[in-house]
């Protein structure tokens, strides 16, 4: 059987308005990704013949990450907001390119799997004008509700235009639909705009077709997989969904997370064999971690590739650009940036590593700092192979540690070391041997001249 076309079209334009924000609603973010990333991820999973996605005017950002996730897509503008079907003929000249199934997916359901984008088109290859996903929530009340008659689908009926008897359906909208490419424009240039919120409606779809004696049928999946985010409180719920899949994930490929409900992972963690994360850490996007690494406790790592057998925190901050090399130790209160640690380098306690480079086998001391901004640019520390940095040392950057050389504890660093020496810059100490004795004679005996004449 030939492989049937198909055109996906991601609907994005749309303020942040419901979910009090001034950031479009699609770049919010659930795991790390925005909202649009991760259904453009699971439409790219079913490889589509073309994609479209439709914006919002002005918002360049959200084309940006859709060429970032997508970079075959094209963008259309919806000019005003005036509902899904609206929106979806803002890309009509794509649907006049023609495509055996087209498939319409809102940006604001990113639970999305391609398995689920599959099983809601299979319907068109057995001659089905339209399909629509359809879930049953906990709580339905912002969902439209699905029509059915002896499992057949008659019409979807929006929550703001519903009665009590249409209120009590459990069959929800899931918001995504899969229309045969021959019959969808026809279909989509019927829809109009009377209802309660004078939109355009996608889902007035279904009557038209089958006023068309066109077939429509509802796709039942689970409602982990469709959740739609039209608020803050929703958010928050398609976050914990995809942190407990995130879990499940990283524990099946054996992973050991001595609390799991407590870590917090982003879509792109990457973990190898025998890692070990300790409760209470935290993983930014961008985070590798190497083969028999330990994280401890009250770790947050964001942007950072770990080397194999390395041990992390607790409490040890890794910011963007932090690349580790094997058997690397970073230990309490370090803070790492655009910095990489060569094999078996240590920065145990209390320091602040920020664009430098600090070579194999290097021990950073307690509370040692890279002073590397001069409140104009930054500047890079450079520390040689298993050098020796003293605690309490400020090392001014732009500034070069030679391969072996010492800092003595307490220095401020200005000027390079060269290799296998020894820098030390602080002020000299100065020993006055019996200098306290003489003090503690001198002062007993003003004080007891001072009690005589009282
Ligand atoms: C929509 C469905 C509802 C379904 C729910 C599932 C309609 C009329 N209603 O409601 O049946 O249960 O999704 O989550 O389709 N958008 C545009 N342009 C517009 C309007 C919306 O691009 O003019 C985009 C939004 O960015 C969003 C998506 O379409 O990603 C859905 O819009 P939204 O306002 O969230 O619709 P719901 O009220 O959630
Ligand atoms: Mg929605």
């Amino acid at each position: 059987m030939a492989v049937r076309t198909c055109l996906a079209i991601v609907l994005a334009a749309g303020e942040g308005t419901r979910m009090r924000s001034a950031r479009p609603k699609v770049l919010h973010e659930v795991t790390g990704r925005s909202l649009l990333a991760h259904v453009l991820t699971a439409v790219a999973g079913i490889a589509p013949s073309a994609a479209a996605i439709v914006i919002g005017p002005g918002q360049d950002e959200v084309a940006a990450e859709a060429k970032r996730v997508l970079p075959g897509a094209t963008c259309f503008v919806q000019s005003e907001r005036r509902g899904t079907a609206h929106a979806v003929l803002a890309a009509k000249a794509a649907i006049e390119g023609g495509a055996d199934d087209i498939l319409i997916v809102y940006g604001d359901t990113p639970l999305l799997r391609p398995a689920t984008l599959q099983q809601l088109r299979a319907p068109l290859a057995e001659g089905a004008a339209v399909a629509v996903l359809g879930f049953r929530p906990a709580a339905p009340s912002g969902y439209g509700r699905l029509v059915t008659r002896n499992g057949e689908l008659m019409r979807i009926v929006e929550a703001a235009d519903a009665g009590p008897e249409e209120k009590a359906i459990g069959l929800c909208n899931a918001g995504a639909m899969a229309f045969a490419g021959d019959s969808a424009l026809a279909i989509l240039e019927r829809i109009g705009n009377r209802n309660r919120k004078n939109e355009f409606y996608l889902t007035d779809a279904v009557e038209i077709a089958r006023g068309m004696n066109k077939t429509a049928v509802a796709v039942e999946v689970e409602e982990d997989d469709v959740r739609g985010i039209n608020s803050k409180k929703e958010l928050a719920e398609a976050e914990a969904v995809a942190q407990a899949r995130l879990r499940q994930a990283a524990l099946d490929a054996g992973v050991t997370l001595v609390a799991p409900e407590t870590v917090f992972l982003s879509a792109d963690t990457t973990f190898g064999k025998d890692v070990v994360v300790e409760p209470y850490v935290v993983f930014g996007p961008g985070v590798s971690v190497g083969d028999g690494t330990v994280i401890r406790a009250f770790s947050h790592l964001a942007g950072a590739t770990i080397g194999k057998g390395a041990s992390i925190g607790p409490f040890a901050r890794l910011r963007p650009g932090t690349r580790l090399g094997e058997g690397v130790h970073v230990g309490n209160f370090v803070e790492l940036k655009e910095a990489k640690m060569e094999a078996g380098a240590k920065a145990n306690h209390l320091s602040y590593i920020g664009d430098a480079f600090v070579g194999a086998g290097a021990n950073i001391g307690a509370g040692t700092i890279t002073c590397n901004y001069d409140g104009f640019t930054k500047q890079r520390t450079e520390i040689g192979e298993q050098a020796f940095i003293g605690s309490n040392s400020a090392l001014v950057a732009p500034v070069t540690i030679g391969a072996g050389a010492y800092v003595g504890s307490g220095s401020v660093i200005t000027a390079d070391v060269p290799a296998d020496s020894l820098a030390l810059g602080r002020g000299q100490q100065v020993v006055k041997e019996g200098w306290a004795s003489r003090l503690r004679a001198l002062k007993s005996m003003v004080k007891k001249k001072a009690h005589g004449r009282d």
